[in-house]
């Protein structure tokens, strides 16, 4: 049997380690986060992307009673993105969360269906998308979606 490790680089700071254009889109996500509609879970969820042209797009988490038909803030954004300018590569996203007691302590991690969505979009635009991940104590950085998802499925296994 051969055992292979699969390494990814993820970086820590603090907001004020961050580039201006990252800052501001930090804030946007935590903005977002406040006006997400969760209900049922009280976790609001807000991500703020950049596209290459400068845009910055928004969302937030939508819950629904029935719970399945609900969407994570991630995916609200990049979908209206690539409806709207789907020509533009995404280049960076920023997600923030707050709970009952406020934005949380840990830098928050996407779910593995947003990280499913996100490496879509990276390999589309053969872009990586940069990922900050706010917390209140740290900021995590990742410089490519495809570190958060190791062994994917792609389209390369649809028409090998
Ligand atoms: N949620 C997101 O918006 N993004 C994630 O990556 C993880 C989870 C939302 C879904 C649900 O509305 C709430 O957080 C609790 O799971």
């Amino acid at each position: 049997m051969v055992e292979k490790q699969i390494t990814a680089k993820i970086h820590f700071c603090t907001i004020q380690e961050l580039p201006e254009a990252e800052k501001m889109l930090v804030a946007f996500a935590k903005e977002a986060a406040i006006k997400a509609y969760a209900p049922y879970s009280l976790f609001r969820v807000g991500a703020a992307l950049l596209l290459e042209n400068g845009q910055v797009v928004t969302g937030n988490n939508q819950e629904n009673a029935a719970y399945p038909s609900g969407l994570c803030a991630e995916r609200v954004a990049l979908f209206y993105a690539n409806a709207n300018w789907p020509k533009w590569p995404v280049t960076c996203m920023a997600i923030a969360a707050t709970s009952v007691d406020g934005f949380t302590a840990r830098p928050v991690s996407p779910c593995g269906s947003c990280r499913q969505v996100l490496l879509e979009s990276e390999m589309r635009f053969a872009t990586p998308i940069r990922l900050l991940l706010y917390g209140e104590d740290a900021i995590c950085r990742v410089d490519s979606a495809a570190d958060l998802l190791p062994l994917s499925f792609n389209k390369g296994y649809l028409r090998p």
